[in-house]
């Protein structure tokens, strides 16, 4: 990958500015808002009339009532000049409202759309995806699609328009002053398509920077507990600060470009005018035109190069969405997602076994994470699974909810293949609750229910009861409404551990799975969470990934898996007896346990 250690990939290569198949497919977007955008482009065929109507009027004013000395004459003019001003404020003001409105309607389906997909990816997609660069997606890409919408597009029409409705004054009021106006043209364009080419490759530089500098800090800040620990701090800002004066010499370089081409232009129109001035003045001496129309025609050229000038600016923006609109729709494309059968199994009821046959699974294709795996646990039953770091238990797991395929082999669920089921159904009857806890900011009531409306409070409270956190609960300031910050910062291990038991019990599934926090925790705690995974367990199927004693000596079945191999399988006292595996794991890791057992 190009530039791996940045963090930077195909992302930052910026693409055609103008690409038909991608805007076709942008425009479906646009397709549910087509009134929106008849009206806002009928407004700016409207608004781009009214501008060059005003110097039409100054020289009536002039040439027909100033030079007669008609003052009433003169006055409606003014009128009119006044009642234009007003009209085209008006008319600007919609247009703003309705182009803006538009735009944040259109990228507020494409976020929905985006999220909804990125939700349903399968877990394989994550293990290889940045979660910046999804972030990304929803955020900076599609905003610059809503310029795209809002003042990008739209305002092309405007600006076309503009151009057409001057050309059509200048030649009906003096063909030969147009062709003094049109020809420092040539030289405008030429200055337009230099600057073009020097700020995309300036602008590309700055978004491979702004990249680089985004992912530090992401990286960074996620990492802030290994930063601190390691009193990193000084040498983290030396590192930030060679970033941060890349970032800002790219800018400085590409406002450099912006700062001579308006200049330039500026002198363009300057000397269109000069010119006007030159040449129509020797006209107006000579009687061959008025004096209002010279006006008009210094007040033409003035706005004749205003939306050429803008126009660059939009050529960035139309290059700008056209790169975004390729990632979200290459994003839109990815199509890793566990597929659901189309003739699903439905359940009423679930009994509870589960069964897996000669099962082989790998995350990579190449390496074999589980191999040949087959066990059986009847309904109702606990199987404890244990193992050294990496055997692959939690692999086991991920699998059975369908987190992830499988290369070979079978699982089975009420003797169901668990690819006949949809995901939906059989997550369902599943509750999990990880090695890691994650919680979300919110309440610890929404914690618990994941704002689930089928689950009433008093189950919530009921959940609380049997893991034992209750009263802990009841202990905050505002009890189940306690607010919980991201990542559920304000508790403590042990405490979002029985909240994600609770978690877990509130919705009363058929099957539980836990994966045993390895995190020691201090004894009284220890007691409440072995007391709380007991209640779990009960009358349920269950899957333990177990760490504590307590839990594989009260299963009925204890699993041993090594380097992704089932080694042994048998009840704790059985497999003491074989003096093999699990004995030396007994005697290394658990047994030191035993104290703590109640
Ligand atoms: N693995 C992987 N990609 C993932 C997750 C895991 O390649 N997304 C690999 C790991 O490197 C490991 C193997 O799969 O070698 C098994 O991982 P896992 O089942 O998570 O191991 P556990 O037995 O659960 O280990 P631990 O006790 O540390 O949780
Ligand atoms: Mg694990």
């Amino acid at each position: 990958m190009r530039n791996r250690g940045f963090g930077i990939s195909s992302d930052e290569i910026l693409g055609k500015a103008y690409d038909s198949k991608l805007m076709k497919r942008l425009l479906q977007y646009v397709k549910p808002y087509a009134k929106y955008v008849a009206f806002a482009i009928l407004l700016n065929v409207v608004v781009a009339g009214l501008g060059p109507l005003r110097p039409y009027l100054m020289k009536i004013a002039i040439d027909e009532h100033i030079a007669k000395h008609d003052y009433n004459g003169l006055l409606n003019i003014v009128l009119i000049l006044f009642a234009v001003l007003i009209f085209q404020a008006v008319v600007r003001y919609f247009l703003t409202y309705f182009t803006q409105l538009m735009g944040q309607k259109i990228i507020y389906d494409l976020r929905i759309k985006i999220f909804a997909h990125i939700q349903n990816l399968s877990l394989k997609f994550f293990d290889k995806t940045p979660i910046g660069r999804l972030v990304t997606r929803v955020t900076n890409d599609v905003e610059s699609l809503n310029q795209l919408f809002s003042s990008g597009i739209i305002t092309i029409f405007s600006d076309v328009f503009i151009i057409i409705w001057i050309f059509i004054f200048m030649f009906s009021m003096a063909w030969e002053l147009a062709l003094v106006t049109l020809s420092v043209i040539p030289f405008l364009f030429y200055a337009t398509f230099l600057f073009r080419k020097k700020v995309r490759n300036a602008y590309r530089s700055v978004r491979f920077h702004l990249a680089r500098l985004n992912s530090y800090m992401q990286e960074h800040i996620s990492g802030i507990y290994i930063v601190q620990l390691f009193t990193k701090e000084k040498a983290e800002e030396k590192k930030f600060k060679a970033i941060n004066d890349d970032y800002k010499d790219v800018n400085i370089k590409s406002i450099f470009y912006y700062a001579m081409f308006f200049p330039v232009v500026e002198f363009l129109s300057s000397t269109a005018v000069a010119l006007i001035i030159w040449y129509g003045g020797g006209e107006a001496v000579q009687g061959a035109i008025t004096i209002g129309v010279l006006l008009a025609f210094i007040q033409y050229t003035e706005m004749f190069f205003r939306p050429i000038r803008d126009l660059s600016e939009k050529y960035n923006i139309l290059q700008t969405a056209m790169a975004s609109s390729e990632r979200i729709f290459k994003l839109l494309d990815t199509k890793e997602i566990i597929p659901d059968p189309e003739n699903p199994k439905k359940f009423d009821k679930v009994a509870g076994e589960i069964i897996f046959k000669n099962v082989w699974f790998s995350y990579t294709e190449k390496d074999y994470v589980l191999r040949d795996i087959s066990f059986k646990i009847e309904s109702g039953k606990t199987a404890a699974i244990v193992g050294a770091t990496g055997a692959g238990k939690t692999s086991v797991i991920n699998i059975l909810n369908r987190f992830y395929e499988i290369e070979k082999g079978t699982v089975l669920l009420d003797g169901v293949d668990i690819r006949k089921i949809k995901k939906e159904e059989l997550r369902k009857h599943i509750s999990l609750v990880l090695q890691d806890v994650l919680l979300f900011a919110g309440t610890i009531k929404s914690n618990i229910s994941l704002n689930n409306p089928a689950i009433g409070d008093d189950e919530i409270v009921e959940a609380a009861k049997i893991v034992g956190i209750h009263d802990f609960i009841l202990s905050l300031p505002n009890g189940y409404d306690e607010e919980v910050k991201e990542k559920g910062a304000t508790l403590s291990g042990g405490q979002k551990q029985l909240i994600s038991f609770a978690r877990a019990l509130v919705y009363n599934p058929q099957i539980l799975i836990l994966d045993e926090a390895t995190s020691s925790v201090d004894t009284e705690t220890e007691m409440l969470i072995q007391k709380a995974t007991r209640n779990l367990l009960k009358n349920r199927t269950a899957i333990v990934i177990a760490h504590r004693l307590s839990t594989i000596k009260n299963a009925d079945k204890i699993i041993v898996i090594h380097r992704g191999e089932i080694r042994e399988s048998g009840s704790h006292r059985e497999l003491l007896a074989k003096k093999d595996i699990y004995f030396k794991l007994y005697q290394l890791q658990y047994k030191e346990q035993e104290n703590f057992i109640l």
